[in-house]
């Protein structure tokens, strides 16, 4: 049965750095979607418990205590205009966090934070409340299986390592971010260990999410296919 675009939950998973971020806000701005960045919650997360000098994993209950009481707010990307690259603004407690979670001392800490059980428990919660109405795309790892395992469409992204490395060196750079291609995409393949092999809602495809591999594929012809199978879906 065809849907009103404003009730669709579009589910967009994938290994880090496989282009999710700007297909996904490509894909709302669009459709007029909510784009729901659910990676960005996880760094803030991370952000809060290094930014508090916590022991991870050892001191998760203060973590948690910290978190039960912190407001986690998203708001749409600003186009920036010294890059092509945008992120989702991320405020913590009315703080805007979102240049302070992209450094590579939260991106290597961040698997250790989202492997934490009560961590997922309670960011799960709020990404399913944000997404409840509808008209969202929510990128992550578990949307598809975990958040909303019945979402309208579910769209599994993946690249290559390599390639996948070639782009975050990229986004880095347009933050003014210098690091080496072979560093990244070390830790590209260790953070695909990590999110494939965690205990709770590891990476995995969906049952019924559709592939597509970016490897090579431009930016508008992902977000085209992607376009046709919303378009598949909905009622004009
Ligand atoms: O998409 P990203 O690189 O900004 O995500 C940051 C980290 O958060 C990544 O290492 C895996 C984790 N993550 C997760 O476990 N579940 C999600 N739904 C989104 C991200």
């Amino acid at each position: 049965m065809k849907k009103e675009i404003s009730k669709l939950v579009i589910a967009l998973d994938g290994p880090a750095g496989a282009g999710k971020s700007t297909v996904a806000r490509l894909v709302a701005e669009r459709f007029g979607l909510t784009y729901i960045d659910t990676g960005a919650m996880y760094r803030a997360v991370t952000w809060l418990a290094l930014r508090h000098k916590l022991n991870m994993p050892n001191q998760q209950a203060e973590l948690m205590g910290l978190l039960l009481d912190a407001e986690i707010k998203l708001l749409p990307a600003e186009k920036r205009s010294d890059s092509n690259e945008t992120f989702q603004k991320v405020f913590l407690n009315e703080q805007e966090i979102t240049e302070q979670i992209r450094t590579p001392e939260i991106t290597q800490s961040v698997s250790i934070i989202s492997a934490i059980p009560e961590v997922r428990e309670h960011l799960v919660k709020l990404q399913q409340r944000m997404g409840a109405a509808g008209g969202v795309i929510l990128d992550g790892r578990d949307i598809g299986s975990t958040v909303f395992p019945k979402a309208d469409l579910k769209v599994f992204l993946v690249a290559s390592s390599q390639e996948r490395a070639l782009r975050r060196q990229k986004q880095l750079m347009s933050l003014n971010i210098d690091c080496k291609l072979q560093d990244i995409q070390n830790d590209i393949e260790k953070r695909d260990y990590l999110d494939y092999s965690r205990k709770v809602s590891p990476l995995r495809q969906a049952k019924d999410a559709i592939l597509v591999d970016t490897d090579n594929l431009s930016i508008d012809e992902v977000v085209n296919q992607i376009s046709h199978l919303i378009e598949d879906l909905t009622c004009s």
